[in-house]
C-alpha cells in the first residue's frame, strides 16, 4: 500500500519534519509532483537542512527515495542538494532514485518563469521563479525533455530545438539580459552527473516493491490550497497538490492508496501573491510570523500570517480524503489568547461554508469562531494529557468541524517534538 501526506493550506504546513519522523516506518518515501520551488526543512543533529527535490525520507537510513515522474527537475539544483547532503549522508546515492520520465527545467524555462512574471507586473504569482510553470507547460503541451532522455543520443538535438523556442517566446516578452553561457554550463554538467544516478521505470520498480510487501510513504510538496485545478487559481503552482496526484505523479493505482496524511499548521501561512481571506494585516499577523519564524524556506520572503481557515481546510480535507491529521506549529499558538477560526464567509452578503468559485473576488470576508486558546508553554509537552485544556478545545473543535481526527500533534522543529495521537 501506499500512504499519502500531503499539505492542506498554502504549502510550508511542515512536511518536511513530520516526513523525515514518519519515515522511520516506511521503506520508500516518493515525492510525486512539484519541483524545487519545494522547500521542506530538517533538523539532522540540530542542523537544519533545506530540501527542495530530495525526498524527505533521505536521513533515514534504511529508506529508499524515489524522484517520481510527476516532478519536474532541475539538473543543477539537484546536485546542488545532493553535494550539501552527502555530508551528512555518505550513502545518498545508493538510495536515491529518479523516474527516467520525470521532465526537466531548463535554463530558458527559469529565464521564461521570470519574463512572464514580469510581464503580468501587478497580477504576478510571487512564483518561486524556479521555472515550474514553463516546464509544465512544456510537458502537457508535449514538447518537454525528460530523465530518459538524457540517456539517449539525441538528448543535445532536443535541448538545441527547445531552446530556440523558447528564445523565440523571451523575445515576445521583450527579452532578457541573459549570459547563457553562464547558465548552461552548470546545467549540461549536472545533466552528466546524473547520468551516474539511479534512473529507473519507476512504476515498476514501486510495483514490485509494493508486491514485497514494502511500504511506501508518497511525499506532498506545496499545499492543497495551490493546486492547479483546485487551489485559488491563478494564484497556484502548475501541478496537482491534492491525493489524486499520487496516481499519476507515480504511476500507482487508486486501490493502492491508504492512509492519507493531512497536515496543517495550527494557523495559517501564505507566501507569494493570491487571495488569504483569514489573513491578519495588523500586529497579530506580525507577532504570528515572529513567533513562527515565519520565512520562506527556498526565497526567505516573509510570508503572510493569518488564523486558521476551517473553510478551506475541509475542502481540501475533502478532496483527499484525508483520514489522519496533523497539527504543527502548535507551539506558536502559546499565549495567542483569544484564537479566531474562520468557520464561514460572507460572500456579497450571503453566508456560506463552502469555498467560492473566485476567492480573489471582492466581498468575500471571514466569519469567525473564537476560542480561548492558551497561556502555558507546550512545547516539552510529550503526551496529549499535558496539554492545556484550552489546547484540548481548540483540538476538538478543529476535529468535530473537518471530520477528521487527529494523528500527531507537532510542537517544535526537532523531530521528536511530536505527540502521537494513534
Ligand atoms: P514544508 O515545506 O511543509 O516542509 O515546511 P517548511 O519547512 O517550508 O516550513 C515549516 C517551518 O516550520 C520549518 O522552519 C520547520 O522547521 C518549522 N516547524 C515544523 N514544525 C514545527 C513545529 O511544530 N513548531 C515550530 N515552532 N516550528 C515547526
Ligand atoms: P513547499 O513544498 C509555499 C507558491 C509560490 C507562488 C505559487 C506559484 O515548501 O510547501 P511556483 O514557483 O510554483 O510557480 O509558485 O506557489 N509556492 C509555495 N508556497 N510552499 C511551497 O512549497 C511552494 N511552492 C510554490 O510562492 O505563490
Ligand atoms: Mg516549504
Amino acid at each position: 500500500m501506499i500512504d499519502v501526506l500531503l499539505g492542506l493550506q498554502w504549502g510550508d504546513e511542515g512536511k518536511g519534519k513530520i516526513v523525515d519522523y514518519l519515515a522511520e516506518k516506511y521503506d520508500i518515501i516518493a515525492r510525486f509532483q512539484g519541483g524545487p520551488n519545494a522547500g521542506h526543512t530538517l533538523y539532522i543533529k540540530e542542523k537544519k537542512v533545506v530540501l527542495h527535490t530530495i525526498p524527505s525520507g533521505i536521513f533515514q537510513s534504511h529508506c529508499l527515495n524515489l524522484i517520481g515522474n510527476g516532478v519536474v527537475i532541475d539538473p543543477a539544483t539537484l546536485c546542488k542538494e545532493i553535494d550539501s547532503v552527502l555530508p551528512l549522508c555518505p550513502d545518498l546515492l545508493d538510495r536515491l532514485f529518479l523516474s527516467q520520465k520525470a521532465h526537466l527545467i531548463l535554463p530558458t524555462h527559469r529565464a521564461l518563469d521570470a519574463a512572464s512574471e514580469a510581464s503580468k507586473g501587478e497580477e504576478k504569482i510571487g512564483s518561486t521563479l524556479k521555472g515550474i510553470g514553463p516546464a509544465y507547460m512544456d510537458k502537457t503541451g508535449r514538447n518537454g525533455i525528460r530523465v530518459g532522455d538524457i540517456l539517449s543520443d539525441s538528448f543535445d538535438e532536443k535541448y538545441a530545438k527547445l531552446k530556440k523556442k523558447h528564445l523565440e517566446l523571451i523575445r515576445q516578452y521583450g527579452g532578457v539580459a541573459i549570459d547563457w553561457e553562464q547558465w548552461e554550463q552548470p546545467f549540461f554538467e549536472a545533466v552528466a552527473r546524473m547520468k551516474q544516478l539511479q534512473i529507473v521505470n519507476a512504476e515498476y520498480w514501486l510495483e514490485n516493491h509494493i508486491k514485497e510487501g514494502k511500504k511506501i510513504l508518497a511525499e506532498g510538496a506545496q499545499g492543497s490550497m495551490l493546486d492547479v485545478d483546485f487551489g485559488t487559481y491563478p494564484f497556484v503552482t502548475s501541478s496537482n497538490t491534492i491525493a489524486a496526484g499520487v496516481c499519476s505523479g507515480l504511476g500507482v493505482s487508486p486501490s493502492r492508496i491508504g492512509d492519507v496524511y493531512g497536515i496543517t499548521k495550527a494557523y495559517c501561512t501564505r507566501v507569494g501573491s493570491g487571495p488569504f481571506p483569514s489573513e491578519l494585516e495588523d500586529e497579530t499577523g506580525e507577532a504570528l510570523r515572529r513567533a513562527g519564524n515565519e520565512f520562506g524556506a527556498t526565497t526567505g520572503r516573509p510570508r503572510r500570517c493569518g488564523w486558521i481557515d476551517l473553510v478551506a481546510l475541509r475542502y481540501a480535507v475533502m478532496l483527499s480524503g484525508v483520514n489522519k491529521l496533523i497539527l504543527t506549529k502548535t507551539d506558536v499558538l502559546d499565549g495567542f489568547t483569544p484564537l479566531k477560526a474562520a468557520t464561514s464567509y460572507m460572500v456579497n452578503g450571503v453566508e456560506t461554508k463552502e469555498l467560492p468559485f473566485d476567492l480573489c473576488e471582492k466581498g468575500i470576508s471571514p466569519v469567525y469562531t473564537e476560542l480561548n486558546g492558551w497561556d502555558k508553554p507546550i512545547s516539552s509537552c510529550s503526551e496529549y494529557g499535558e496539554l492545556p485544556i484550552g489546547f484540548k478545545e481548540y483540538c476538538q473543535f478543529i476535529e468535530e468541524y473537518l471530520g477528521a481526527k487527529i494523528s500527531h500533534i507537532s510542537n517544535g522543529t526537532g523531530r521528536h517534538q511530536l505527540i502521537v495521537i494513534s
